[in-house]
């Protein structure tokens, strides 16, 4: 039997609501079919966005929303999206598929997005390719409300009063896809480019720099050392590729091996985390940095007969574990990681919904979020949890992952048995405390098993498998399984 307990005098801060962030670039058919359809679509749209889609991601009580990239973004220029959408520029998208990128969905448009599903936008500005002048007029025309030539452009292209967009990166990956640029090239250019990222008026820009990939150290040491003066958070990317870049597992088809690479792998983002987070300490030791982990999640092969380039994959159980075992970690390191966003939103990659002309399906992982909606804002609590390890003879995780917060008197866990074939007996405990009361919901399901369009069986369901015991509560959790219980 495993054992959890959580004691409520033990807390390492707030779990900040954009740890349940999400990421939307021009990528494939995310934007493009799978948020935005235009007015004139027969699907139905409220100002160009799915009707569908807009309520799935409100359901999430989505906080933050990532745009335009991704590597996108260090190829967008924001004034090729405003303006009447007839007589906007047309470009070749050459990061993903080699698609024409009609401009159609831009600035107005997103904002309108963020407006619909009632979340913050967070968007990345172009270091790779654009200069600092556009990057500083972009900021204008979003927040600003003087009397200048942008700001009356924007008027003119019918919004009258500044956005106040808060969440600002300064370029994506600009040690890859962004630049190629080195840490020391980097700081500097972002050291220039954030000082002409004005603040206007009661708004206060939380400024992101790009970040390291996985356990690049080094890259968080210089970034930390030369620019942690004018940052207010750090960005880190770290994706789930079991098999690695040039042998991707199929997204359905795969083995128990496969399996236990794909949890070892999601959770060894606990520890590449904390790599940052302790060089972070070093130079910022009252934790004012957020790390901020916009791009996670899995990467697998694309489905047959996709165009490659558009990351289409789709998503088991499998990535329902991926989800639990990560958001458990970020949920403990709330200390530090202050946004996390999955990718992608929908269609791309670890999507939480997938659309195929106008049907939508919502996937295991958007139900992983579902049930770890209560812990957003939550105080963190401090969750000991005893489990056999499992695994293969490669890769060895322990069988239970969990994660505990309190709001309003009442605590949650979120808890998940990672065998996916057996379930398992694990008895919680409160420290000091009885427990009296509990309610649940519970997903769970085959490791191989998906939501398809016309037959979607996964979904979180109540749960009332576990009894009290001696003032603890005693819960058969099912194999290959993630529950929220309330207590
Ligand atoms: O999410 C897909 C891509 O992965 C992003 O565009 C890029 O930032 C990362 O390499």
């Amino acid at each position: 039997m495993a054992q959890i307990s959580i004691d409520r005098k033990r807390s390492c801060g707030t779990i900040s609501r954009y740890i349940y962030g999400h990421f939307a670039e021009h990528l494939g058919r995310c934007i493009y079919g799978g948020i935005f359809v235009g007015k004139d679509s027969d699907i139905p749209n409220v100002n160009g966005m799915r009707t569908d889609v807009v309520k799935a991601m409100k359901a999430l009580n989505m906080p933050v929303l990532r745009w335009p990239g991704g590597c996108f973004a260090d190829e967008y220029h924001w004034r090729d999206g405003i303006g009447p959408q007839e007589s906007r520029k047309r470009m070749v998208n050459t990061n993903w598929g080699g698609v024409t990128e009609d401009n159609s969905f831009g600035t107005h448009e997103f904002l309108e997005l963020c407006r619909q599903v009632g979340c913050d936008p967070y968007i990345t500005g172009n270091v790779g390719s654009g200069t600092v002048k556009e990057m500083s007029e972009w900021v204008e025309y979003l927040n600003s409300d003087g009397d200048s030539s942008v700001v009356r452009e924007r008027r003119a292209n019918g919004q009258q009063d500044s956005w106040g967009v808060r969440f600002w990166g300064v370029g994506n990956e600009s040690w890859g896809c962004g630049g190629l640029m080195r840490p020391e090239y980097y700081a500097d250019e972002y050291r220039r480019y954030q000082n002409f990222c004005r603040q206007y008026g009661e708004n206060k820009l939380y400024k992101i720099a790009c970040g390291p990939s996985d356990a690049d150290e080094n890259w968080t040491e210089v970034l930390m050392k030369n620019a942690a003066f004018c940052m207010d958070g750090l960005s880190m990317h770290s994706y789930t590729i079991p098999g690695g870049w040039n042998n991707k597992n199929s997204a359905t088809k795969f083995t128990k091996d496969d399996y236990w690479e794909t949890i070892a792998f999601a959770e060894d983002i606990e520890r590449k985390l904390m790599l940052h987070a302790k060089i972070m300490d070093r130079y910022d030791p009252k934790k004012r940095i957020g790390l901020v982990i916009d791009e996670w999640g899995t990467w697998f092969k694309v489905e047959p007969d996709t165009n490659p380039g558009f990351l289409y994959q789709q998503n088991t159980m499998r990535d329902a574990m991926v989800a639990a075992v990560s958001l458990d970690a970020f949920n403990r390191h709330c200390d530090r990681v202050f946004m996390a966003n999955i990718a992608q939103t929908v269609n791309v990659l670890q999507a939480i919904i997938l659309t195929e002309g106008e049907q939508m399906v919502l996937t295991p992982t958007y139900h992983v979020f579902d049930l770890y909606k209560a812990h957003m804002d939550a105080k963190e609590l401090d969750c000991f949890v005893e489990a056999g390890q499992l695994g293969n003879e490669k890769y060895q995780v322990p069988g239970i992952s969990a994660s505990a917060s309190e709001k309003d008197g009442k605590v949650t866990v979120t808890l998940t048995n990672l065998n996916p074939d057996e379930g398992e007996e694990v008895l919680v405990s409160l420290r000091d405390e009885k427990i009296t009361e509990a309610q649940g919901r519970i997903l769970t399901g085959r490791m191989d098993e998906y939501n398809d369009f016309g037959n979607a069986p996964l979904k979180a369901e109540s749960f009332t498998d576990f009894r009290i015991r001696d003032g603890a509560l005693l819960v058969k959790m099912p194999a290959c399984a993630t529950a929220e219980i309330r207590l």
